[in-house]
């Protein structure tokens, strides 16, 4: 028989994104129907943010009651298909009804509430699945309650779990006064979510799940080091013989130049020379820079905080500038990072251009425009902008690690697909942008590596093969 396999998550493309996760939600299930029998459907919050073009889609099914300790809560039940996955939606205007996904002072509760909701509704729809994959740690609770408070049935006994961290640096931690009040965990199910001296969704997750995964092989390495674990070093030796790393792919088809209606010229790994061209020209003139086919523009679509890289790149910038580039920033962040763009912009006039702000449409056209996509990360799970540079001919020029040394490999070496660099200061970057340069103005091989990039394979399909092995094991 079929398999039935139910994600849940706290965001999913197109309806509500905030970043990666929402992106992969959005995409994989479908990818994995493409290709194989499976029923895949995808549980989410009924967001007030999710986008207006979508909610008129959105179907009401029925309600119910969820208790959660001495809660008992009103749960109306929604639906639609996209991509002919079937997404519920559990609503409740108390918890859901705000502005933002995150962030509010009881997110612990509230996704206390969602976890219990997507288990409390399989018999209202009547879809019991063989597998729940569920991923990070505000869909967490979903293997830890299975484990503890619906353990004595027999319908949810035999449901197997899979739990994906996409990012070990958000963990759900909070204080142990609340398991019982907020989590209605008993004190003898304390030591499942206990790390640390707080409750830590995440731990208690992989700790309890049937398959762990991270979304890139060299990140389910590299998160036994310390340095990269935030703290769940020890966890995860104790569970390494569950945890495996599948690469992420991104949707072909939401981004292809040659279909994509936001980017000022469509082209595709044929017309490049002239579309990006176009593309380039354009773009500059919108962003207040210096128009001019010849000199290299590179691009960072980034959140501008740490771990993505910006301190080493706040190092770099002016000298990659004054070298003779264009950079062209777009983001939102931490107040220093934006502080430092913005004045970088006013110090290079026609030569660097600060936008800070994150609107897909305007990535697109960036990605589009630009010559060379710059990621220095100091960690990446996976990183989808690499892919999706790569996609719009923007060569990818990245630190190794994680996702980023899977996706990307340097060109100097014979075959490949970018610029690579594995130290993490100032220099590596500078060094990296010369060499990604010197290629840029020998045309007839930079065409070869813009022909290369474009047409690397990042599409779902492969990856969704090894999600369906994956559950078949479990
Ligand atoms: C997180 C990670 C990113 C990954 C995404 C989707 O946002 O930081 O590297 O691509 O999740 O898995």
């Amino acid at each position: 028989m079929a398999k039935k396999i139910l994600f849940v998550a706290s965001e999913a493309a197109p309806f509500v994104v905030t970043g990666g996760l929402g992106d992969v939600i959005g995409a994989l299930p479908a990818a994995i129907m493409n290709k194989s029998d499976m029923d895949v459907r995808v549980v989410l919050p009924f967001y007030r943010d999710i986008s207006e073009k979508h909610m008129s889609e959105i179907e009401y099914l029925c309600y119910t009651y969820v208790s959660l300790g001495w809660r008992n809560q009103y749960c109306g039940i929604f639906r639609t298909k996209y991509k002919n996955v079937t997404f519920y939606f559990i609503d409740n205007e108390y918890y859901f009804k705000r502005e933002g996904c995150y962030g509010h002072f009881d997110d612990g509760e509230r996704f206390a509430y969602f976890c219990k909701s997507a288990l409390e509704i399989l018999p209202v729809i009547d879809f019991f699945p063989d597998v729940i994959h569920a991923h990070d740690w505000q869909s967490a609770l979903v293997p830890i309650y299975l484990r503890t408070l619906f353990s004595d049935s027999e319908n949810y006994r035999r449901i197997r779990t899979a739990f994906t961290i996409h990012n070990i640096e958000y963990q759900g931690k909070f204080d142990l006064s609340i398991l019982g009040d907020v989590f209605a965990l008993a004190p003898y199910h304390g030591g499942i979510v206990e790390w640390n001296g707080c409750i830590n969704l995440m731990k208690g997750a992989i700790e309890v799940c049937d398959k762990l995964l991270t979304v890139s092989p060299t990140y389910a390495a590299e998160i036994f080091s310390p340095f990269y674990s935030h703290g769940l070093s020890p966890i995860l030796e104790k569970n390494s013989g569950k945890l495996g790393g599948i690469l992420n792919g991104i949707d072909f088809e939401t981004y292809n130049p040659k279909t994509d209606m936001s980017v000022f010229c469509q082209f595709d790994a044929r017309s490049f020379k002239e579309g990006k061209l176009e593309n380039k020209l354009a773009l500059q003139r919108q962003f207040g820079l210096t128009e001019n086919a010849d000199v290299p523009l590179i691009a960072v679509i980034s959140r501008l905080v740490n771990h993505k890289g910006m301190d080493i790149l706040a190092g770099a910038a002016d000298e990659i500038i004054n070298r003779g580039a264009q950079l062209a920033v777009l983001g939102t962040g931490d107040y220093i990072y934006e502080d430092f763009f913005y004045h970088l912009a006013q110090r290079h006039p026609g030569m660097a251009s600060t936008n800070l702000m994150f609107n897909p449409d305007t990535a697109r056209k960036l990605y589009a425009a630009s010559d060379m996509f710059l990621m220095p990360s100091k960690s990446e799970p996976c990183g989808l902008a690499q892919m999706i540079a790569s996609r719009y001919g923007s060569v990818p020029i990245v630190r190794e690690t994680g996702g980023l040394y899977d996706s990307i490999h340097d060109c100097s070496f014979g075959h490949g697909n970018g610029f690579t660099f594995s130290g993490y200061t100032s220099n590596d970057i500078i060094n990296s942008v010369d060499r990604a340069k010197a290629l840029y103005y020998n045309k007839e091989n930079w065409h070869a590596l813009v022909n290369e990039v474009m047409t690397t394979d990042f599409s779902w399909d492969k990856s969704a093969g090894h999600y369906i092995n994956t559950y078949k094991e479990i």
